[in-house]
Parts: C-alpha cells; sequence; structure tokens
C-alpha cells in the first residue's frame, strides 16, 4: 500500500503508525465525523502542479485555466484564483459558479460545442466586461453569436476552435482532436469563414483554440498539435487578423494505476518548455492560455467509501461499499482503473477481491479482480486520485444523496459542500 503512493508520488497521502493521513488529517477521523462517502481534498496537491505550471510558463504572458467540469466546488475555485489561476469552462452553470468565486471576466475562457443563445449571452455580459474568449467551435454558433453581439451593442473577443486531426492515443472516449470528433473546426472550415468574415463585424478574432483529448501520455502529438496551430496563427495574422493569443487546452495524463508501467506522466518543466520554444517569438503582447483539469485536481482527491458487506463465492470475494457508481463513475464508464487502500493497515494478507457498490447494475464498480487486503464491514477505504472527474460526473442515480466534500490544509479540514439530504433530492419535484 505504501509502494502505491510512492509510485503515484502522492506526497500529501501517508501512513503514519498505520494509520492514513491526507496531509496531517487522519482520513478515518474525518470518516467518523463527516460519514461515508466522503470526498476529501488536499490543498497542498492542488496548488503543487499549479505552482509548478506557473514556473514553466513565466518567460511567456500566460494564463492557467483550470478546467472546472474536473472539479468545480466553490471553494477550490476559490483557492486557486486565490493563487493565480483562471477558469476553463463550458456552460452557463460553470459561468454562474466563476461569478459566485468572483472570478474575473479576463481570467475566463469558455469552450463548447453546444453552447445556447443564453450562454453565449452570459459570457457576452459577464460581470459587464465579458470573458477573455469564447472559442467558437461551429459556423452556426458564429452566425448566432454576431446576433447576440449587435443586439447586446458589444465587441466579442473570440478563438476559434480548430481541431487539427491529431490522434491524441487516449481512450477513445477522451479523444478530441480528430476530425471525425465533434469537436472545433478543420482547417478548411476555418480558412472558409475567414474568407467572409465581413459577416462578423463585432467579432473580433483573436486567435485559436485547442483540446486535443484528455490524459495523455505523450509529448508528440501535443508538440505537433501545438506547432500545427502556430503555423496556422501565423497564416491568419498574414490574412490581417489580429492575432494575439492561442488556447492550448489541457490533457497531460496522471497517473492512477501504481503497476502500469505504460502510464508515464510528462513532465511539467518538459510541457512548459514545448510551449515556450514554440510560441516565445509570436511578439510580446501574446498571450497563452492553457486548460489543465486533471493535472491539478487528478491526485488532490479521495473518495472514502466503508466496507458494508462482504460475499464470498467460488474462491473470489465481494466487498460491498457504501461509494458506488452513482459517486465515481469512471470505472463504469471508461474501464478506469483506480488504486483502492484501507484507512488502516492491518496485516499483509490479501485475497482476489471485487469492490464493488450498492448500485443496482453490474458495471457498479469500483475495481475488478485485486488483491486487496483481507477487510472487514466498518473498515474506511480510501479510493486514490479521484479528486478530477469524481464529484462533478456524480449522480443521484437509485436516488443516493451526493456526498460531501472536504478541503484539508495542513492539519486543518474544512466542509466545502455539506452532504445532500433525502430532502435535497426531492428540490423542485
Ligand atoms: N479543455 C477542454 C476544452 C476540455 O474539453 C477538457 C476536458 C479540458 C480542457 C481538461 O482536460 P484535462 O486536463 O482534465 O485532461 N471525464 C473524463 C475526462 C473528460 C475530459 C473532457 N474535457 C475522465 O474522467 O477521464
Amino acid at each position: 500500500m505504501k509502494q502505491i503512493l510512492k509510485k503515484l508520488k502522492l506526497n500529501h497521502l501517508q501512513y503514519q503508525n498505520n494509520q492514513l493521513f491526507i496531509e496531517n488529517v487522519n482520513v478515518s477521523a474525518l470518516a467518523k465525523k463527516h460519514g461515508t462517502p466522503l470526498y476529501v481534498y488536499s490543498e497542498h496537491a492542488f496548488l503543487n502542479p499549479l505552482k509548478e505550471l506557473q514556473k514553466a510558463l513565466q518567460p511567456l504572458s500566460y494564463t492557467i485555466c483550470f478546467a472546472m467540469k474536473s472539479n468545480s466546488n466553490l471553494q477550490i475555485l476559490k483557492l486557486l484564483k486565490k493563487n493565480g489561476c483562471g477558469i476553463d469552462t463550458v456552460s452557463g452553470g460553470e459561468l454562474f459558479r466563476c461569478e459566485k468565486a468572483k472570478i474575473p471576466g479576463k481570467d475566463i475562457v469558455l469552450s463548447g460545442v453546444g453552447k445556447s443563445e443564453s450562454e453565449l449571452k452570459y459570457a457576452l455580459n459577464y460581470r459587464d466586461t465579458g470573458i477573455r474568449s469564447i472559442n467558437v467551435e461551429s459556423e452556426g454558433e458564429l452566425e448566432l453569436l454576431q446576433k447576440i453581439a449587435k443586439k447586446e451593442k458589444k465587441k466579442v473577443k473570440i478563438a476559434l476552435r480548430f481541431n487539427p486531426n491529431i490522434n491524441a492515443k487516449t481512450h477513445p472516449y477522451l479523444s478530441t482532436g480528430l476530425k471525425k470528433e465533434k469537436f472545433g473546426l478543420d482547417k478548411n472550415e476555418i480558412l472558409n469563414l475567414t474568407k467572409k468574415w465581413h459577416q462578423f463585424p463585432d467579432l473580433e478574432l483573436q486567435g485559436l483554440s485547442i483540446h486535443i483529448g484528455s490524459q495523455i501520455f505523450e509529448m508528440k502529438p501535443l508538440k505537433d498539435a501545438f506547432l500545427e496551430t502556430k503555423n496556422f496563427l501565423l497564416q491568419l495574422k498574414e490574412r490581417g487578423f489580429p492575432i494575439k493569443m492561442v488556447d492550448l487546452g489541457g490533457g497531460l495524463g496522471v497517473k492512477y494505476d501504481a503497476s502500469n508501467n505504460k502510464e508515464k506522466v510528462m513532465s511539467i518543466p518538459e510541457y512548459g518548455k514545448v510551449i515556450c520554444s514554440i510560441f516565445k517569438n509570436m511578439g510580446k503582447d501574446f498571450h497563452v492560455c492553457i486548460e489543465p483539469g486533471r493535472t491539478l485536481s487528478g491526485n488532490a482527491g479521495i473518495l472514502l467509501t466503508k466496507v458494508l458487506y462482504e460475499k464470498k463465492r467460488g474462491g473470489k470475494s465481494f466487498l460491498i461499499i457504501d461509494g458506488s457508481m452513482s459517486e465515481l463513475i469512471r470505472p463504469a464508464l471508461y474501464q478506469a482503473h483506480h488504486e483502492i487502500i484501507p484507512a488502516i493497515l492491518q496485516g499483509t494478507k490479501t485475497q482476489n477481491t471485487d469492490v464493488v457498490g450498492p448500485v443496482c447494475e453490474s458495471g457498479d464498480f469500483l475495481a475488478l479482480d485485486r488483491d486487496f487486503p483481507k477487510s472487514r464491514p466498518n473498515d474506511v477505504l480510501a479510493v486514490l486520485s479521484a479528486g478530477a472527474y469524481g464529484m462533478t460526473m456524480s449522480s443521484h442515480y437509485n436516488t443516493r444523496p451526493k456526498p460531501a466534500e472536504i478541503l484539508v490544509s495542513k492539519n486543518k479540514s474544512k466542509v466545502i459542500r455539506k452532504r445532500e439530504t433525502y430532502e435535497d433530492l426531492i428540490k423542485g419535484e
């Protein structure tokens, strides 16, 4: 178990006298006080990669826009804001969260293949100033945005989302930069649009955005996409567009599976170097945005759950826990691997185990066929690397209230979202 923490480089988690701590807080105590299932985040683990990214991009004029789809808790947004981070949004709801966290418009970008009229209007009027960039993904969206801009008498800063047709070599559900996928506009589509730009007098084309996928482990596809985007930007500049920014998306993979050697995480300094070397000579007013999600949030969170029952059948054990696909859908949806470790180490005996939830689906598992330490009812387990796309993708399936969320900083912990009640579940019905 200690080996797992070491291999995943989760420095904010460690066993002290066989008890698991997140920063300086005992996770068993948190489970006891707040109940399970329970999301717990480490402030330190959020800020560490942020600082690394900030350092790596120092030579440029840049904004790091955290992809809040990976974790949208208001206190997390405030924490990141306080530490110099902007936000990447994808919906009106996410813009609303930004407004509540008092994120300035200049630090926000809006992406998304299907923004509605009211969402575009929201972005355009966000705190009166609008936002840094609306990343437009289709001709229809451009036309609608022009119509809104004219009506609202506003000039709107936009980027076009470029689909470079580059394979990010990730899970097919997480790839977004191939022509066959719904995202962005290909080169010809963009060139054709620029020919009729007089139809969009209130839209200022300031650059391009890309995002070729998520959970990427190879630098090459990212580098290829960045280079292609730069060349395309220069071409657009030659055509007279006031090019002054690029948004490079997110996508860096994090290590989830301690024994999978293919999950080799890219170094942030290396990633920064590639970006700086490609974009450094674009002029001193040129601005680079990146949209890391998982890079900041992935390792920062754990999901604490409690063993309810153990069932044995044919040499195999099922640990039935109180966490499920409703709280963490990644294993069910992407066959994603999450390491699971006990909150208290007791003995070294392991057995082949499926760790499954109470939801009425065979896909409701958090781990299959694991060699797992023998556990008993009431034991607390920590599902690791659950900070990204955990709580934000949780659902009420089987009418399960959403878990509470806790933020830990050194030896302090605070509730940053209350556990839902049954009454919360029927609000509005
Ligand atoms: N920018 C855009 C436009 C995106 O669509 C995404 C993620 C990001 C940035 C952040 O990507 P990241 O740095 O986190 O890889 N639910 C999946 C991941 C879906 C990612 C969607 N887009 C999962 O649990 O693995």
